[in-house]
């Protein structure tokens, strides 16, 4: 399955399950049942393309697919069950009449709340029935993002069950947390909604898909970055076009590999910008933790930071949802170390030799053999 989407002309690498996982739902829904999905990953592991790549069994199922993507550029109430509901040149009487309420909000300076909730019921009824004469499917994409007031809806349906013959799939990064898409979620888990986490791709897909990007075999240097990228396909195109557009990226005997360090500044930079939503709290603490190493300990990072260990938890809580960090055990993990790599190199080389001089004497009191300890000191100069 191929789409037009996201500049992508092949097949999704390394989802066939997920994508046949879809499909089931699809012709679930098809065959008149109702099905909500909740797709949940970390930023760039791929929920939209998974999600546009329904297209094509949508066609061939004769399932009526409405999409739309929700931004927090555009908070307006209902914008996104506006973008996907309201959009078809052939609009039903209740549809007319809620566009032309919309247009009403859109053009006023306020808008009361009765007429916010008067137009929340139009949507509900408008999801309740859309189903009546055909199987459909919605996709709303980043709901994380999504307007108040069209949370609101999704959160009122829920308390009805699944929507008749619908696969509704609502897609979401794990953070930041928003108390109200927590509400729309724990009400459509009551529902029996079903939880899908999206994985990053495997070593193999990895690889797999910068092959697609290059186009042909890569070697060793070029996968060694391609290692530090945990699976996240983004941050996979990320390597291969920074090794591109900084002209690291060359062709011996068919097989394409980047030469020298100096494209990994950009790319850091890259890297850094993709974290940035996870806020200065969180990126502070995740430097100083990349001082660490790819994995630490919490008292130990807790010591390197100078706040109580609860603190640190309760900052690196964004982090672990976000799949930044994982935690293993009693240990974090980086879960790229693309992004520890990043980090770390974006700190100010005082405050690096600094973080590396207490790094020290945090582990070396912790225990730390001699070795590592003396790594610390050595960076500390
Ligand atoms: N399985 C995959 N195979 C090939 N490319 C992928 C795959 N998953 C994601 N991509 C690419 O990676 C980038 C990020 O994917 P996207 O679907 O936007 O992630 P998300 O919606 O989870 O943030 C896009 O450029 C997309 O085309
Ligand atoms: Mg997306």
């Amino acid at each position: 399955m191929s789409s037009p989407g996201h500049g992508r002309t092949w097949p999704l690498v390394g989802r066939a399950a997920e994508l046949d996982d879809l499909d089931d739902l699809l012709a679930t829904a098809a065959g008149g049942q109702g099905v909500t999905v909740l797709l949940e990953g970390e930023a760039g592991v791929g929920k939209s393309s998974l999600v546009d790549a329904l297209r094509g069994s949508a066609r061939l199922l004769d399932v009526q697919l409405s999409t739309a993507r929700a931004s927090s550029m555009r908070p307006w109430p209902f914008a996104v069950l506006s973008d996907a509901l309201l959009q078809s040149p052939s609009r039903t009487p209740l549809e007319i009449e809620l566009a032309g309420l919309l247009d009403a909000f859109y053009a006023a300076p306020t808008v009361p709340d009765d007429e916010i909730v008067r137009a929340g019921a139009m949507f509900a009824d408008l999801l309740r029935k859309r189903g009546a004469a055909r199987p459909w499917a919605l996709v709303l994409d980043d709901v994380h993002e999504s307007d108040a007031a069209s949370l609101d809806v999704l959160h009122e349906l829920a308390h009805e069950g699944a929507l008749h013959n619908a696969l509704v799939i609502l897609t979401m990064r794990p953070v930041p947390y928003r108390p109200e898409l927590a509400a729309v979620v724990a009400a459509w888990t009551r529902a029996g909604a079903r939880h899908l986490e999206l994985r990053p791709l495997s070593g193999r897909a990895t690889v797999e898909l910068a092959e697609h990007l290059v186009g042909g075999p890569v070697g060793p240097s070029l996968r060694g970055t391609l290692a530090t990228t945990g699976g996240n396909p983004r941050f996979v195109a990320d390597v291969v076009r920074t090794a591109r557009s900084s002209g690291a990226l060359v062709t011996t005997e068919g097989v394409h590999d980047a030469t020298g360090s100096v494209w990994l500044v950009p790319l850091d930079e890259v890297v850094r910008r993709r974290i940035e939503y996870l806020g200065n709290d969180v990126l502070v603490l995740l430097g100083q933790a990349s001082v660490l190493g790819t994995s630490f300990v919490m008292t130990d990072l807790a010591m390197l930071a100078q706040e109580p260990v609860a603190d640190c938890w309760r900052t690196l809580r964004h982090g672990l949802a976000a799949g930044v960090v994982r935690a293993r055990g009693d240990r974090l993990v980086f879960g790229h170390d693309l992004v520890r790599a990043a980090l770390y190199n974006g700190l100010p080389p005082d405050e690096r030799r600094a973080l590396h001089a207490r790094a020290a004497v945090a582990l070396s009191e912790a225990g730390a053999p001699a070795q590592i300890v003396s790594i610390h000191l050595d960076r500390a100069r």
